[in-house]
């Protein structure tokens, strides 16, 4: 049953787009959004309207306070005219996590499923497909009250928005290593998807960008010593035909695509280790040709290769090989959320379909 209302411009949206070519990663945006508010301790109903700009207070908390967290999660239309969603009830776990890390109201199950089948579903016929094409959806939830009291918000708005999107990464990466910055500390907000973590990262990440880098991979926040991950993907090293990855260390995001290749190659019958990787080690390991290929996942990038390894002090570190496991993952990864094949963990959901009228 639809709960939420459909703003009469949508249809007319919808009407007047069409896919682009050239889709890139988020520049192309849906010209419809799903937006639902929060108030008096209670839900509101949803709204299905035209994209557009959405007002709020400026002395709002999600301002100021960085009171606000979000999902990334993909919508696939490869051999079936209607799209299917790839775990999203993990998203919508991880999306309460992370609400309740910042103290902020939880979005039930129904109605995060009811945004993002409402956006996916009137996107249906713009859902681009092959190579790894997808629908990226975005949910949002963030704190609309205005005040300068460290306390949370009590009104709260939850947004879907929504890109037709090619893979994060055009190519294999070059990662630059973040010696002085921290991207996140156990015991703040680095396991849940909140928007300060981003903040945190921009300065590296422009930096690393400006120094010919495509993105800054980030080490503990106390010694400095361990891998975490990537800011929007986690690390996976092959180490004597093994997959290596940082274990979930209460500061790293616990990324779905990591979780989803963690089982999916044991499944078939690979050894994975998830345990504290030591950034000086990995770089010897690579040195040595003992580790023969790094790579990165996420939802945005699927599985991504890395190129190179660049260290603060100008070294390069190379991996023998470039895109051959990783590229194996990717493909059977993409084959289950393509549904090209089988999906033996039930890891694919339809997008629920609109009521008729
Ligand atoms: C995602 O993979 O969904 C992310 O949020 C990463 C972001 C850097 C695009």
């Amino acid at each position: 049953m639809t709960h939420y209302t459909t703003a009469p411009g949508v249809a007319a949206a919808l009407a007047g787009f069409t896919l682009p070519e050239k889709l890139g990663f988020g520049l192309v945006l849906a010209p419809v959004m799903y937006s639902v508010e929060y108030a008096d301790g209670r839900w509101g109903r949803g709204a299905l309207l035209p994209y557009g700009p959405i007002e709020i207070a400026p002395g709002a908390r999600a301002l100021h306070y960085g009171e606000l967290v979000f999902e990334g999660m993909k919508a696939y239309r490869a051999g079936t005219p209607w799209p299917n969603l790839f775990r999203p009830l993990d998203n919508c776990r991880r999306f309460a996590l992370s609400a309740e890390r910042l103290a902020m109201p939880a979005v039930p199950e129904a109605l995060f499923l009811e945004g993002v089948d409402a956006v996916a579903g009137a996107m249906a016929d713009f859902v681009p497909t092959g190579g790894g094409k997808s629908l990226y959806l975005r949910p949002f939830l963030y704190g609309t009250e205005a005040g300068y009291l460290l306390r949370n918000s009590t009104t709260f708005r939850f947004m879907v928005i929504a890109n037709p999107v090619e893979s994060y990464a055009s190519g294999p990466m070059k990662v630059a290593i973040e010696r002085f910055d921290v991207r996140a500390a156990v015991g703040g907000v680095g396991v849940a998807k909140a928007s300060a973590n981003y903040a945190a990262s921009l300065r590296a990440s422009s930096a690393s960008i400006a120094r010919g880098y495509t993105v800054a991979l980030w080490l503990d926040a106390a010694e400095h010593r361990y891998i975490q991950e990537l800011s929007g993907m986690n690390v996976f090293a092959v180490i004597g035909g093994e997959l290596h990855t940082p274990s979930l260390d209460g500061a790293i995001l616990p990324g779905i695509t990591r979780d989803s290749l963690i089982a999916l190659a044991r499944h078939l019958g690979h050894t994975v280790i998830e345990r504290p990787m030591l950034i000086d080690e990995l770089l010897e390991q690579i040195r040595s040709g003992a580790c023969t290929e790094v790579f990165a996942c996420g939802t945005a990038a699927i599985v991504a290769p890395i190129g190179v390894l660049g260290d603060t002090d100008g070294r390069e570190y190379v991996p023998a090989q470039v895109d051959v496991v990783a590229k194996q993952w990717r493909e059977a990864l993409l084959a289950i959320q393509e549904r090209r094949v089988p999906d033996p963990f039930g890891w694919t959901r339809d997008v629920a379909r609109p009521a008729a009228g």
